[in-house]
C-alpha cells in the first residue's frame, strides 16, 4: 500500500474544528516596509499574473519584450510556465534587475498531477480515502516545485450536482461533506508541514463560491440559489480548506443570485475576510475582471477593476486591467489606495510564506527536476490511487475475469487504447508516452497462453455511429469480450458542457452491436461524469467504472479485472438513469408528498422513470461481501455541545481480502424549516482479510447537523436518526439519539470532520 490508511484514532481533534474562526494575521513588518517604499505603478504591477505561455505551449511568451516587463516591475506572476531551467532565468530577473528585487510567482493548473498523472479528481473522491488525495497532492508538489512552481490553481471542491456541467470531472461531486475532506486532504498534500519549504506548492481553492451550481449545469452559467443551500451545500468544502490553511483562493468566473463573484464585496470580503478570518491570496479566473462588463455590472475596464479590487480581489489573472485601467479608478477615487494596499500586502504576504524572500533561487534546482519528475515511487501512488478508485457497478460473477491458456480476450473499443484519456482533461505536464493505456495493461496483466485480440469499433471522437463489423466478428470469435466505451477526455472539462449525459451515439451503437452478440460481455466505462447507461446496466455481465486513471491506467486495471484486488471505491455521486433526472442527488428534501413507486398515487417524481437512480450515491460492489453488526450509540442522548459515537462492527464473510467504505448518513427528522431525507457525516475504508471483524466508531457532533439561519448556524434539540451502511440506498443499521439542548455553531454543518477509529475485534 503506498498509503498508510488505518491509523488507529484517525482524524484530529475534530472539536479543534468547531470554535472561533481564524483571526487574520497582519502583514509581516518586511512585507509592511516594502508596501511603504512601493510606488503606485510598483504595487499594481505586484496584482498583474501575466501569460507566460499557453497552456499548450508553455513559456512561448517569454520574450525579450517581457523580461523588459519584470525589470520595470510590472508583473507579479506568470501562468502557463514551467521549468527550472527556463523559470531561474526570469526570477533572477525580478530578484537581481528590478528595483525592489521582489521575486515572482509561478503557477500552473497541477490538477491530478504535474508529470505522473493520477486519476482525475471525480475518481480520485472516488476512493473515498482522503489520504491517497493528500498523497497525490504531496506526490505532484513535489514534481511541480522541482519543476520551478511555486502555485497551483487547486484544489477545485466547486459541488456539481448537474452533471452535464463538464468540469463535473474536476472537483469530487455533489456532496458537500465528502468534498469538504477531499479539499482539506489535497490542501494539506499541496502545501505539506511548511509552504516555505523548497518542495511545498500554494493551493488554489476554486472557485469559490458557487460556480458547480451553473443553470442546466451550462459552463459559466448563473447560480440561482437560496442562501440555505449556498451555505449548507456549496461553501462547506471552501470553509474546509481555508481550515486547512489554503494559501490562496481564486474567484469563480459566475454569479451567485446576480452577484457576478469577482466583482462582489459580499462574497469575497465579506465572507472570506469577515466571515472566516482568512488572509490568504485572492485571484480572480481567467479574464474574469474584464468580462464583469459582460456580466452588466461595470459599464468599462476601470470600472470592472475598481469592483473587483473592492470586493477583494487581489490579482487580476490576465485580464490586464489591474496593471491598466485600474490606475485611472484609483487616480478618479483615492480611497481605493488602501484596497490596493490591502491586495499589495497580500500577494508579498503569499511570497513571503513560500520562502521566496529568503531564499528565491530554491525552485530551480535542476538536478532535482531530472531525478524526481515521473520517479518510480510516484508511478506506485498512481497506480495505488487508480486501483482504489475504480468502482464495480454491476457483477454477475463472471468478474474477475480467470481466462483460461489457449482462450481468447477480446477488447473492444478505441477508449481501451487511447492514452490521451486516460490522462484527462488537466493533464499539465503528462505525456500521452508515459501512459500504459488499459490495452498494454490487459495484455501485461493477462495469464501466460491467454490470447488478447483489439478492435477499435469506432474511433474515440466519433460522434456518428460508424462500421463496427470487424468488431462483432471478433467479439463472436472469443471466450470473453471486454468492451471498453464511455466518454473520451474531450467531453468533460472546462467549458464542455453536454446536453445529454447518455453516451455518444458511436460509442452506443457499438456497446448495442457487441451486447447483442450474447457472448459474456464484461464493460469498463471510461468517463469523467456520470453517464446514463441503463442498456448496459440491463444487459452487461459486470460493469467496471474505470473513470480516467492516468498514467498507470493499464497496471491498475489488471490487478482489478483479473482479481489480485478487490475493487473498493465507491460512488461520489448517482449516477441516473436517464439526462431528464437531472440534477439528482441522495440528500435531498423529503417533500410533502414523497415519491413513492405507485404511479396510482400523485407524488414527486417524473411518471416516465423509477423514483430511483441507476445507481446511488456510495454505491460500489466488491468481489467479497461483507456483514454489518448491530449499530451501538455510546448514549442515547447528548448535549449540543457533545460528542456522541456510532460503532458499528464489519466483517469479511467472503473469501479474498477486500476493501469496504463503511458509510454513516444522518438525518434530522423533525425541524424549523424541511431537512435532507439523509446526509453523509462519515466514512470509513477499511481492508478486511476473509473472516477478519473490525470495528469502526464515528464520533459526531451535534453541530454536524446544525441548520444555516441567516443569523446563524443553530444546533436544534431533538431526534436524530442514523443510518450506517455500504451505500446511500444499501443501509444495514439504524439507530438515534436525542440533542437535549440548543446552542449554536460559529461553522458550516458539513465543514466540520468526523473523528473515526478503527479496531480489530
Ligand atoms: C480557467 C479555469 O476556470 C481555471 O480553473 C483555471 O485555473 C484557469 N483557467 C487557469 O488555467
Amino acid at each position: 500500500m503506498a498509503c498508510n490508511r488505518h491509523f488507529l484514532w484517525t482524524l484530529l481533534a475534530a472539536c479543534l474544528f468547531v470554535g472561533t474562526p481564524a483571526q487574520a494575521s497582519e502583514p509581516s513588518e518586511r512585507v509592511t516596509s516594502l508596501v511603504e517604499e512601493m510606488t503606485t505603478e510598483e504595487k499594481l504591477g505586484q496584482l498583474v499574473q501575466a501569460a507566460g505561455g499557453r497552456s499548450k505551449n508553455l513559456n512561448s511568451k517569454l520574450t525579450p519584450e517581457e523580461l523588459d516587463r519584470v525589470r520595470r516591475g510590472e508583473v507579479g506572476s506568470y501562468l502557463h510556465v514551467a521549468g527550472a531551467a527556463p523559470l531561474a532565468e526570469l526570477q533572477r530577473v525580478a530578484v537581481e534587475e528590478s528595483r525592489l528585487g521582489i521575486p515572482l510567482l509561478f503557477a500552473m493548473d497541477v490538477v491530478h498531477g504535474y508529470q505522473t498523472i493520477f486519476p482525475v479528481p471525480l475518481a480520485m473522491a472516488a476512493t473515498w480515502e482522503p489520504e491517497v488525495w493528500r498523497h497525490a497532492a504531496r506526490v505532484s508538489a513535489v514534481e511541480a516545485t522541482a519543476a520551478g512552481l511555486h502555485w497551483t490553481f487547486a484544489p477545485m471542491v466547486d459541488i456539481a450536482r448537474d452533471a452535464r456541467w463538464g468540469r463535473i470531472v474536476e472537483g469530487a461531486g455533489p456532496d458537500p461533506f465528502l468534498s469538504a475532506r477531499m479539499a482539506e486532504a489535497q490542501v494539506q498534500g499541496y502545501q505539506g508541514t511548511s509552504l516555505a519549504d523548497a518542495d511545498t506548492l500554494m493551493a488554489a481553492t476554486k472557485h469559490f463560491g458557487a460556480y458547480g451550481a451553473a443553470l442546466g449545469g451550462r459552463d459559466y452559467g448563473s447560480a440561482d440559489l437560496s442562501a440555505r443551500t449556498l451555505w449548507e451545500v456549496y461553501l462547506p468544502p471552501f470553509e474546509a480548506a481555508v481550515r486547512a490553511g489554503t494559501g490562496s483562493m481564486m474567484t469563480a468566473f459566475n454569479d451567485v443570485s446576480g452577484a457576478p463573484v469577482t466583482g462582489s464585496e459580499e462574497y469575497v470580503d465579506s465572507i472570506l475576510r469577515d466571515q472566516w478570518g482568512w488572509d490568504g491570496l485572492v485571484v480572480s479566473d481567467w479574464n474574469a475582471i474584464a468580462e464583469l462588463i459582460n456580466h452588466g455590472v461595470a459599464s468599462d475596464r476601470a470600472t470592472a477593476g475598481a469592483l473587483a479590487l473592492r470586493a477583494g480581489v487581489d490579482m487580476d489573472m490576465t485580464s490586464g486591467i489591474f496593471g491598466g485601467e485600474l490606475k485611472d479608478a484609483i487616480d478618479a477615487d483615492p480611497a481605493l489606495l488602501a484596497d490596493l494596499d490591502r491586495a499589495v500586502a497580500h500577494i508579498l504576504t503569499a511570497k513571503e510564506r513560500l520562502g521566496l524572500f529568503d531564499n528565491p533561487m530554491a525552485y530551480h534546482d535542476l538536478a532535482r527536476e531530472a531525478e524526481l519528475l515521473m520517479a518510480p515511487a510516484h508511478r506506485d501512488a498512481a497506480r495505488e490511487a487508480a486501483v482504489q478508485s475504480m468502482v464495480l457497478l454491476k457483477n454477475d460473477g463472471s468478474l474477475p475475469l480467470r481466462p483460461q491458456p489457449r482462450e481468447r480476450i477480446a477488447v473492444i473499443g478505441a477508449l481501451a487504447a487511447d492514452p490521451m484519456t486516460q490522462l484527462g482533461s488537466w493533464r499539465a505536464q503528462g505525456k500521452a508516452e508515459d501512459v500504459v493505456t488499459l490495452l498494454d495493461g490487459i495484455r501485461q496483466g493477462v495469464p501466460d497462453g491467454v490470447d488478447v485480440r483489439y478492435a477499435k469499433g469506432a474511433d474515440t471522437g466519433d460522434i456518428e455511429p460508424g462500421d463496427v463489423r470487424e468488431a462483432v466478428r471478433l467479439a463472436k470469435r472469443s471466450d470473453h469480450v471486454v468492451l471498453v466505451v464511455g466518454e473520451d477526455y474531450d467531453l468533460s472539462g472546462e467549458a464542455r458542457s453536454r446536453s445529454s449525459v447518455e453516451l455518444p451515439a458511436a460509442q452506443r451503437n457499438l456497446a448495442d452491436a457487441i451486447l447483442a452478440t450474447g457472448k459474456p460481455v464484461t464493460v469498463l466505462l471510461v468517463t469523467g461524469r456520470p453517464v446514463a447507461v441503463p442498456e448496459l446496466a440491463d444487459k452487461a455481465d459486470a460493469i467496471l467504472l474505470t473513470w480516467m486513471l492516468g498514467v498507470e491506467a493499464g497496471p491498475a486495471l489488471a490487478d482489478v479485472l483479473f482479481g489480485e484486488v478487490s475493487p473498493g471505491g465507491k460512488l461520489p455521486v448517482s449516477f441516473p438513469r436517464a439526462t431528464g433526472q437531472l440534477p439528482f442527488t441522495y440528500d435531498k428534501l423529503p417533500s410533502g408528498r414523497p415519491a413513492e413507486p405507485n404511479l396510482e398515487r400523485d407524488t414527486n417524481r417524473y411518471i416516465d422513470l423509477p423514483i430511483t437512480p441507476l445507481y446511488p450515491f456510495g454505491h460500489g460492489l466488491s468481489y467479497s461481501l461483507f456483514d454489518y453488526g448491530d449499530v451501538v450509540m455510546s448514549a442515547p442522548s447528548v448535549g449540543a455541545d457533545g460528542v456522541v459515537t456510532v460503532s458499528v462492527p464489519v466483517t469479511n464473510t467472503g473469501s479474498q481480502a477486500a476493501d469496504e467504505v463503511v458509510q454513516l448518513y444522518l438525518r434530522d427528522p423533525v425541524s424549523r424549516v424541511s431537512r435532507p431525507v439523509q446526509q453523509l457525516r462519515g466514512f470509513q475504508r477499511i481492508t478486511l482479510q476473509p473472516g477478519e471483524t473490525q470495528t469502526v466508531a464515528f464520533d459526531v457532533q451535534p453541530a454536524q447537523m446544525a441548520v444555516w439561519y441567516p443569523d446563524g448556524w443553530l444546533i436544534e434539540a431533538g431526534e436524530i436518526e442514523v443510518m450506517v451502511g455500504s451505500s446511500s440506498t444499501d443501509i444495514r443499521g439504524r439507530a438515534s439519539f436525542d440533542v437535549v439542548s440548543t446552542s449554536t455553531s460559529v461553522q458550516s454543518a458539513a465543514s466540520i470532520p468526523t473523528g473515526v477509529r478503527v479496531s480489530e475485534r
